[in-house]
């Protein structure tokens, strides 16, 4: 069954790789648009995995992936970049930003993959670094900021596009307690106004700040449920 109100929908959704035991197992969530999903679990819980199959990068072994309209599990190639260009935003532990563009053309980059029109992307680019408050760096490049600078000219990137969905895995891993505090608050802000995350983290005071349901994954299970 699908679920009209549902951004994203996993229906036992199972992933194995190569014949190791189960990565996810069975796994049935809904998330609604506006909803901020941390995803807790010990390493190996099968975390990024999900994100994997949500954003595309991969297939379920058995199961339907539903995202936006779109039967994630069913794209070919061409189709799956495109739905990640338009639909999703993409944050990870450390950053992936490339260090030979300055941030203002690490940020435009998913505009011009996407055809925008160079004067249109630039505007959207300006608001964003001014919102994110990084607009002095935007000639800098990635390498001589900060982790927590950095971690936001990965956000700027991510919502180029204003993609429907974020999704987030480690945000604050590789930050320290003040640079995570200042992408904690940034994601809660975001979420606030209506942003929907699909987030993974160890960070506890990450899910707290931010989450508005939090999940915990165990073998590729989900074990429980806490809705604030
Ligand atoms: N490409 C792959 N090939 C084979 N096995 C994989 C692959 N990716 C993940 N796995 C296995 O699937 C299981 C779940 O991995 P996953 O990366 O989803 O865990 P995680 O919860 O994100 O862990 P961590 O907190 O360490 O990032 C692990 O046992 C892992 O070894
Ligand atoms: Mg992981």
């Amino acid at each position: 069954m699908t679920d009209a109100g549902a951004l994203i929908e996993c229906n036992d959704v199972t992933k194995q790789y190569d014949g190791g035991p189960a990565a996810l197992s069975g796994l049935d969530l809904r998330i609604r648009a506006g909803e901020a999903l941390a995803v807790l679990g010990p390493s190996g819980s099968g975390k990024s995995t999900l994100l994997n199959l949500v954003a595309g990068l991969d297939r379920p072994t058995r199961g339907t992936v539903t995202v936006d309209g779109v039967r994630v599990d069913r794209l070919g190639e061409a189709a799956s970049a495109r739905y990640r260009r338009e639909r999703i935003g993409m944050i990870f532990q450390f950053f992936n930003l490339l260090d030979d563009l300055t941030v203002l053309d690490n940020v435009l980059l998913p505009a011009q993959l996407a055809g925008v029109p160079r004067q249109k992307a630039r505007h959207r680019a300006d608001e964003l670094l001014g919102y994110l408050g990084i607009s002095r760096h935007a000639k800098a490049f990635p390498g001589r900021l900060s982790g927590g600078e950095r971690q936001r000219v990965a956000v700027a990137r991510a919502l180029m596009n204003r993609p429907p969905l974020l999704l987030a895995d480690e945000p604050t891993g590789a930050l320290d307690t003040a640079s995570g505090q200042e992408v904690r608050k940034l994601l809660t802000e975001l979420n606030r106004d209506g942003q929907t995350l699909l987030l993974v983290t160890h960070d506890l005071a990450l899910a707290e700040a931010c989450a508005t349901r939090t999940i915990e994954l165990v073998d590729g299970r989900l074990v429980q449920e806490v809705v604030r």
